[in-house]
């Protein structure tokens, strides 16, 4: 009997089916129950909105993609449909010349380094770091970028709006992980006298007399340094998500950073934590930040995860939220004024119905330490602002390690800003601009290629 022959198994003792062996192996079974039903109440209890018990805490296993830090969450396996046709523009026209065509001969390079990290594993992380011009800053945060724990194991996307050596040379310095660098090729400064720079015939002041193109609702005409930002953002954010070929097949999150954020070394960490996190802690949680929208603030350093307003360093989201985006381009494109973020508050986000909520921890991974504004330094009239950059903003020991735990619960901040109804604050009034806009959001899904 098969019975017999395993509870001779069980039981030490010579007589097979003894009383006593039966005693033992009622006591095994009942133990094994016992255990079962504890383990199913400890489950139960680590379901997604529950946020107590110190016992549970999930060890963090870091992935950009899956969220193993909600038990219990099932991630169902996301198909981006094709945008349909008669939303995008067919007609579209690229400026050119012989600078943007070797850039985008460069634009469709390998990633550098492959030599050293050749492979990336298949939940690797994607950091795009977009820069303007600003050599002395760019060198700490890439300083910052190279104490990032993980970082080996992350692809960095950088990209440049338009071409500047100094800027170009420290990136080619890098060698902490694969570097896939993109150049914006119809950046306004690749452009000495056409479209998107400076036309015979523009102008920039509200007075003058026989201007070509259309002013803003304040009077002005274009300036193409002006608008240059807003066109790098929303170039870059179609190339990435889009456009590169390294990225098609990528749904994990992609952290965005600026040559003036500065990251901890235990950014990384984090940002991996908080966009797994954000899917079972705050279903309003569009995106993951790694610091509070309010720049000068290092957080409320409270044992708790905090739902603010989407902030501007160090911000993480995924393909869906990029294709509500891009579904957005008409609004985005067509909103006067010239910043990409306010531009988002104000026309993109409110239309996403409730409260557009970010989660980030109560202490920040990443700073914002650039004194000059991109615009500051270009004032007309004003005495350029000056900062070398040169110093590192101080690490203190908790920001190298990972300083968030999945237990907290989440509280929500009061998010304010721009209101639905506001106008904008001009420098984008221009039809030219707008329809290079809406060309950029066209232009990867009717066979243009990077
Ligand atoms: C492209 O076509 C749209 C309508 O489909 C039109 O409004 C727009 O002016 C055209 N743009 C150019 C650059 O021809
Ligand atoms: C992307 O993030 C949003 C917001 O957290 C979430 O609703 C969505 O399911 C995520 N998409 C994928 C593909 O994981």
């Amino acid at each position: 009997m098969p019975f017999l022959q395993r509870s001779k198994a069980i039981c030490p003792w010579k007589f097979s089916a003894s009383r006593r062996c039966l005693i033992v192996l009622i006591l095994q079974v009942s133990f094994l129950v016992l255990f079962g039903l504890i383990h199913l109440l400890f489950l139960s209890r680590t379901s997604p909105r529950s946020s107590t018990s110190p016992l549970l805490s999930v060890k963090p296993k870091f992935s950009a993609r899956s969220p193993p830090l909600c038990p219990g969450l099932q991630v169902s396996e996301h198909k981006f449909p094709k945008i349909p046709l008669k939303s995008l523009r067919q007609n579209i026209s690229l400026p050119q010349n012989d600078v943007s065509s070797d850039l985008r001969r460069r634009n469709a390079l390998p990633p550098r380094n492959l030599d050293l990290f050749p492979y990336l594993s298949a939940d690797h992380m994607v950091i795009v770091l977009y820069v303007h011009n600003r050599p002395a800053y760019l060198k700490v945060a890439v300083h910052g970028l190279s104490q990032v724990e993980g970082i080996s194991e992350a692809l960095l996307i950088v990209s440049h709006d338009g071409y500047f050596p100094e800027m170009n040379a420290i990136i080619e310095g890098i060698r902490f992980c694969q570097v896939k660098q993109i150049f914006a090729p119809f950046s306004p400064h690749i452009f000495p006298d056409a479209f998107p720079g400076i036309t015979p015939g523009d102008c920039e002041k509200a007075e003058s007399r026989n201007c070509k193109g259309d002013p803003d609702q304040y009077g002005h005409y274009r300036s193409p340094h002006i608008v240059s930002l807003k066109h790098h953002w929303w170039w870059m954010m179609n190339t990435v998500w889009d456009g590169l070929p390294e990225i098609r097949n990528y749904d994990g999150h992609i952290l965005f950073v600026e040559e003036d954020h500065f990251l901890f070394p235990n950014a990384l960490r984090n940002i991996e934590a908080l966009s797994a996190l954000k899917a079972c802690k705050c279903p309003e949680c569009y995106m993951a930040n790694l610091a509070p929208a309010d720049v000068n603030f290092k957080g409320e350093r409270i044992n708790a995860l905090v739902a603010d307003k989407i902030g501007n360093v160090g911000y993480a989201f995924n393909r869906t939220i990029w294709r509500k985006i891009h579904s957005y381009a008409e609004q985005f494109c067509s909103f006067d004024d010239y910043n990409w973020d306010i531009s988002m508050w104000v026309v993109v986000y409110p239309e996403w119905g409730s409260t557009s909520y970010s989660l980030r921890g109560p202490r920040r991974s990443a700073q914002h330490f650039g004194k000059c504004g991109l615009h500051q330094g270009q004032k007309q009239g004003q005495p350029p602002c000056f900062d070398e950059g040169g110093q590192l903003p101080p690490v203190e020991e908790e920001d190298k390690i990972y300083n968030l735990d999945s237990n907290w619960i989440v509280r929500y901040s009061t998010v304010q800003g721009y209101d639905r109804g506001f106008k904008g604050w001009g420098g984008w009034g221009d039809s030219r601009d707008r329809n290079l806009c809406l060309d950029f959001a066209s232009m990867y899904h009717v066979g243009v290629t990077i």
